[in-house]
C-alpha cells in the first residue's frame, strides 16, 4: 500500500501534534498525514499564557480520530516508520507501507538512556508503560535507587513513600540539572518538614490551588505491543500516581554525591567480588536482586534501580542517509533556524533535534515539553513558508528560555540563564529565601539581570522576563531588587 500526504510528520509527542495543528491552521488545504508508533497522541490543552514567553498546559492522550476530526485535512496513521529515503522522498513503514511527502517534518522524540540495556533490574521512565511498570515494581520494593540528576529523579525523590531511596548524582549537588545547591537544600528541607508535619504520610500539604500542567493517563488500547517507544511523558507525570513502596511509614532519602554508577552485580557476584560494603548498612542477610557498586567505592544492594540519565534522540530510521555532520554531538538531527535538517525537505522538531543557530544571549535549548510544544508549531510556520517561498523570522519564544514546572509541591519558574550558563564565573547571585515558602535567586552580570529561578508564588515572572528580555538597567537597584518591600514593577511602567 502507498499514500502520501503533502505534508508528513513522523511522531505523535507534542512536537508532532503541535507541529500537524499549525499547518492546519496556517494553511489548511494542505493534507498531512502524521505517523505515530504510540496509538494515542499527546495534545496540549487549556494553554494558559503566563507571560509573554511563558506557558502553561495541560497534556492530555487523545485518539487519533479526536485529533482528526479537529484538524480537515489531517490524517493520522499508526505505524513505525523504519526508514526513510530522502531522494526519492519516501518513508517506509516497518509494516511496509509507504508514504510519499513533498515536506517532512521528524519528531520522533528520544529514548531513555539506561544505565544497563536489557537489565531485568533496570528500568527507564518514558511514556505510561514504563510508569505502570515502575509502579507495580515499586510496591514490592524496600529500597530502590534513582540514577540521574534531571526532573525525573527530582521528581521522584519529591513523590515516592513507604521506601528507602538512594539517589546517585554525578553532580555536587541534587536536582542540578534545573535549580541550584541552594535551592536543592530548600526542596530537601522542606521534603524533611513536610514529612514530619504528616503522619498519615500524605503529601497534600499544600493548601494554595496547586498550578499544574497534568499530564492524564488514558489506557492505551491493548495491540500497543507493536511498538517499542511512545512518547515522553509530560509535566507532572508524577502528581497523580501513587508512588509508594513496601516499607510501611518508612522513608528515607540517602544521597550519593558526585558519583556514578560503575558496576550492576548479582548476589553472587557481589559475593564473589570480595567487597563488603554493601553490608554496612545492616543488611547482610538480605539477597537484593542488584547489587550497585558506584564510582566512590560504595556498593549498594537494592531491589531495582530506575535510571533517569537523558534521553537518546530515537533517529535509528534516519541514521543510514544522515552524513556524520548532520547529527550533533548530544546524538541530535541537526537542525538551523528554519528547523531544517540537512536533508533537503526535511525539518524536525522537539527532542529529536538539536537546534544549531547562534541563540539569542537568554535562550538554550533544553529537552522539555514547553520547547517540543514551541518548535513543533514552528517548524510549521517554516514549512508552510517554504511551501509558499515566503521568508521568516525566528519566533519570539526563541528571545529568552522560560519554563514552568512543579518540584516538591512548589511552582518553579526558570527564566533566562537561569543557573548562570555561559556566563563563566563573573556573575553576582542575588537570593531571598523564606523556608518552606519561596526560594528566589537572580543572577546579575553588567547591571542586568540575566536568569533568575523563582520557587514558590513568588508573582515575580513578568517583571523579571520584562528587566531580562529589555536589558534593563537595574544597577541602582542594587539588592534591593528581591526586596519585597520596593515595588519594581512601578519604576518601569
Ligand atoms: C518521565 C519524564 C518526565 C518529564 N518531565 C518533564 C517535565 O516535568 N517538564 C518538561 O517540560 N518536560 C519533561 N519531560 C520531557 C518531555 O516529556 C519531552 O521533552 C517531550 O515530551 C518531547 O516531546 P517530543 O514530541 O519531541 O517527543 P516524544 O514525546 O518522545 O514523542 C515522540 C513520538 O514519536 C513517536 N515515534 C518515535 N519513533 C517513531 C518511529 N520510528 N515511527 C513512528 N513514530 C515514532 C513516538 O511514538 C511518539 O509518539 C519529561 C520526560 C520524561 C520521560
Ligand atoms: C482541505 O483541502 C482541500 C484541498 O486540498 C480544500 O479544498 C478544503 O477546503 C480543505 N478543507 C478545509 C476544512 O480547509
Amino acid at each position: 500500500m502507498s499514500a502520501s500526504g503533502e505534508c508528513l510528520i513522523i511522531g505523535g509527542g507534542i512536537a508532532g501534534v503541535s507541529c500537524a495543528e499549525t499547518l492546519s491552521i496556517l494553511q489548511p488545504s494542505l493534507r498531512t498525514v502524521l505517523i505515530s508508533a504510540s496509538s494515542l497522541v499527546k495534545v496540549a490543552t487549556g494553554v494558559r499564557q503566563l507571560t509573554k514567553t511563558l506557558d502553561e498546559f495541560d497534556v492530555e492522550e487523545r485518539p487519533f480520530d479526536w485529533v482528526e476530526s479537529r484538524n480537515a485535512n489531517l490524517s493520522v496513521v499508526w505505524g513505525e516508520v523504519a526508514s526513510l529515503n530522502p531522494e526519492e522522498h519516501v518513508v517506509v513503514l516497518r509494516d511496509g507501507r509507504r508514504f510519499t511527502y513533498k515536506l517532512l517534518c521528524i519528531c520522533s522524540g528520544g529514548k531513555p538512556k539506561l544505565i544497563a540495556n536489557d537489565h531485568p533490574s533496570v528500568i527507564g521512565i518514558r511514556d505510561t508503560e514504563s510508569v505502570k511498570e515502575f509502579i507495580s515494581k515499586l510496591g514490592d520494593a524496600r529500597r530502590v535507587m534513582i540514577v540521574g540528576n534531571g526532573g525525573i529523579a527530582t521528581e521522584m525523590a519529591s513523590e515516592l513513600k513507604d521506601v528507602e531511596l538512594i539517589w546517585v548524582v554525578k553532580d555536587d549537588s541534587v536536582s542540578a540539572t534545573f535549580v541550584d545547591a541552594g535551592a536543592a537544600q530548600f526542596f530537601l528541607s522542606s521534603r524533611r518538614t513536610r514529612k514530619e508535619n504528616n503522619s498519615d504520610h500524605s503529601n497534600t500539604n499544600d493548601d494554595k490551588p496547586k498550578v499544574s500542567k497534568r499530564l492524564k493517563y488514558t489506557e492505551v488500547h491493548p495491540c500497543r505491543s507493536m511498538t517499542t517507544h511512545g512518547s515522553a511523558l509530560g509535566p507532572d507525570w508524577a502528581a497523580d500516581i501513587l508512588m509508594k513502596g513496601k516499607s510501611n511509614g518508612k522513608y528515607d532519602l540517602n544521597i550519593q554525591y558526585s558519583c556514578e554508577v560503575q558496576a550492576l552485580m548479582t548476589h553472587e557476584e557481589y559475593l564473589s567480588s570480595g567487597d563488603k560494603s554493601a553490608d554496612e548498612d545492616g543488611t547482610k542477610e538480605v539477597r537484593w536482586p542488584v547489587y550497585a557498586k558506584l564510582t566512590n567505592g560504595k556498593t549498594f544492594g537494592c531491589d531495582f534501580v530506575v535510571s533517569a540519565t537523558g534521553v537518546t534522540p530515537n533517529l535509528d530510521f534516519a541514521r543510514s542517509v544522515l552524513p556524520v555532520d548532520g547529527i550533533a554531538v548530544d546524538g541530535g538531527m541537526k537542525v538551523d533556524e528554519r528547523m531544517e535538517t540537512c536533508l533537503r525537505d526535511v525539518f524536525a522538531a522537539g527532542d529529536v533535534c538539536t537546534t544549531m543557530w547562534e541563540p539569542a544571549p537568554h535562550w538554550m535549548q533544553m529537552r522539555l515539553w514547553s520547547q517540543a510544544r514551541q518548535m513543533g508549531s514552528y517548524a510549521a510556520k517554516c514549512m508552510v513558508a517554504k511551501w509558499n517561498n515566503e521568508e521568516i523570522t525566528l519566533d519570539f519564544g526563541f528571545e529568552m528560555f522560560s519554563h514552568a514546572t512543579r518540584f516538591f509541591g512548589f511552582k518553579v519558574i526558570l527564566l533566562g540563564l537561569f543557573n548562570g550558563q555561559r556566563l563563566g564565573k563573573e556573575y553576582e547571585i542575588l537570593l531571598r529565601m523564606n523556608k518552606g515558602e519561596e526560594y528566589i535567586k537572580a543572577i546579575v552580570k553588567d547591571g542586568r539581570l540575566q536568569g533568575a529561578i523563582l520557587i514558590g508564588e513568588t508573582d515575580l515572572e513578568e517583571t523579571f522576563e520584562n528587566l531580562i528580555l529589555n536589558r534593563i538597567d537595574i544597577s541602582r537597584f542594587g539588592e534591593d531588587l528581591l526586596n519585597p518591600d520596593v515595588d519594581i514593577e512601578d519604576y518601569f511602567d
